[in-house]
């Protein structure tokens, strides 16, 4: 990225970070989100959603905001999220069996909604980068094959790669429609778009995890991925 390209990011993400401390939302991400339900209806009142990567809470305040008080939202991620109102909150990493179990629990049915802003480490190895995203990503759909409802949605943020059309080809099997966003508030990475995917089919609906013996990989896995 050359030099005047890095300054119009710097000012473009002030400008959404200083938006979000006067508006009091948690992260910036937040607009992202904002940006992505006005455009696709992500959201309907008293929706449950499930919340992948939720730290520090900017996509848990837009969630709630939005399903309302009758609306229901769990959040996950590796990192403490300071309590939110009406928001449940798991630490934990959602490749392992264990933060499966705790979402089921927690969750105890199925959600309308699925979204993940989950993003691995950066390691600032572009491959490395987007296969661990598509990795992260086959375990939002994960998510979405045991408890996502049918007809539900998913948001799923990823960066761009040779790997991204593995990745649409899972999601294409199980929903109707899948489309490729980039909100006007996402430009810290150039290669991180958001795929929204709606019409959930259901038909690759698996057993909650302990329901099943010695489960210990996600039901697919990326192509190539070795993590
Ligand atoms: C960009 S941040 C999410 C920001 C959030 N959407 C918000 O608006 O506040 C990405 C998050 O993904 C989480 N994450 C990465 N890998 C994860 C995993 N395996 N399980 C759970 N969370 C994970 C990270 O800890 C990090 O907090």
């Amino acid at each position: 990225m050359g030099l005047h390209d890095r300054w119009v990011v710097e000012r473009h993400n002030e400008y959404y970070y200083k938006l979000a401390k006067k508006l009091d939302y948690r992260s910036r991400a937040s607009f992202k989100l904002m940006q992505i339900d006005d455009r696709f209806s992500i959201f309907r009142e008293g929706d449950s959603v499930v919340d992948l990567g939720a730290c520090p809470g900017g996509w848990l305040q837009v969630a709630k905001e939005r399903v309302g008080e009758k609306g229901k939202v769990v959040g996950v991620d590796l990192r403490y999220i300071r309590p939110l109102d009406g928001v449940t909150t798991i630490i934990g990493d959602i490749t392992e069996d264990a933060t499966m179990i705790k979402l089921l629990e927690t969750f105890g049915g199925k959600a309308d909604v699925v979204i993940s802003d989950m993003a691995p480490n950066i390691a600032g190895h572009y491959s490395t980068d987007h296969a661990r995203s598509i990795n992260l990503c086959m375990y939002a759909v994960d998510v979405c094959d045991r408890v996502l409802k049918r007809n539900g949605k998913m948001v799923c943020k990823v960066f761009m790669g040779d790997m991204f059309d593995d990745l649409m080809q899972e999601l294409d099997k199980r929903f109707t429609t899948v489309r490729v966003y980039s909100p006007a508030a996402s430009r810290d990475t150039s290669s991180e778009v958001y795929v929204v995917s709606k019409g959930f089919l259901a038909a690759h609906n698996v057993k909650p995890k302990k329901l099943e013996e010695e489960v210990k990989e996600p039901v697919f896995k990326a192509k190539g991925s070795n993590f």
